[in-house]
C-alpha cells in the first residue's frame, strides 16, 4: 500500500523566520507562501532532491495544528505523508482493519491538488499519518 514518501510537515509559529532557517542558514529551495483556508494553515513546500519539507503556519481562528503548537512552542514535526496508488480502496483497507481515518473520512484535496486523507497517530505509532493519491 505505501509508496514514496512525499514529505514531512513541520508545524511553525513564524513562517517568516522558518523560511529563513530552511532558505538561508540550511540552503534549501523553498516555494511561495500559500494560504490553504480549507485546511487552516499557510504552507511553504522545501524541495529537497528525494522529498519535500511542508513547513505550517496556523491560519485563521480554528486552525487544527493551533493546539500542537500550545504543546510544541518551538514547533516540531507534525505529520508525515505518504503516497498510495488509490487512496479509496487505502482508506477501505485500513477502515477494515480497525484504523481510524479522521474527519468524515472522506478525502480532501491537499496542498498538491490531490486528495489527502489522514490517519489516528493512535493507531500509527504516535504520528500523524497524511495520505496522499499517488
Ligand atoms: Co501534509
Amino acid at each position: 500500500m505505501l509508496g514514496r514518501l512525499n514529505h514531512v510537515a513541520i508545524a511553525v509559529r513564524n513562517m517568516d523566520s522558518a523560511v529563513e532557517v530552511y532558505r538561508t542558514t540550511l540552503g534549501g529551495r523553498t516555494s511561495e507562501k500559500v494560504a490553504q483556508p480549507a485546511h487552516g494553515v499557510s504552507t511553504v513546500f522545501v524541495t529537497l532532491p528525494n522529498t519535500k519539507i511542508e513547513l505550517l503556519e496556523p491560519l485563521g481562528d480554528n486552525s487544527p495544528i493551533a493546539k500542537f503548537l500550545e504543546r510544541n512552542p518551538d514547533g516540531g514535526i507534525h505529520h508525515i505523508c505518504y503516497e498510495v496508488e488509490d487512496i479509496l480502496a487505502a482508506r477501505d483497507k485500513l477502515a477494515a482493519q480497525g484504523a481510524r481515518v479522521l474527519g468524515d473520512g472522506q478525502p480532501k484535496i491537499g496542498a498538491h491538488g490531490k486528495p489527502v486523507l489522514f490517519l489516528h497517530p493512535k493507531d500509527f505509532c504516535g504520528t500523524l499519518v497524511e495520505l496522499e493519491q499517488a
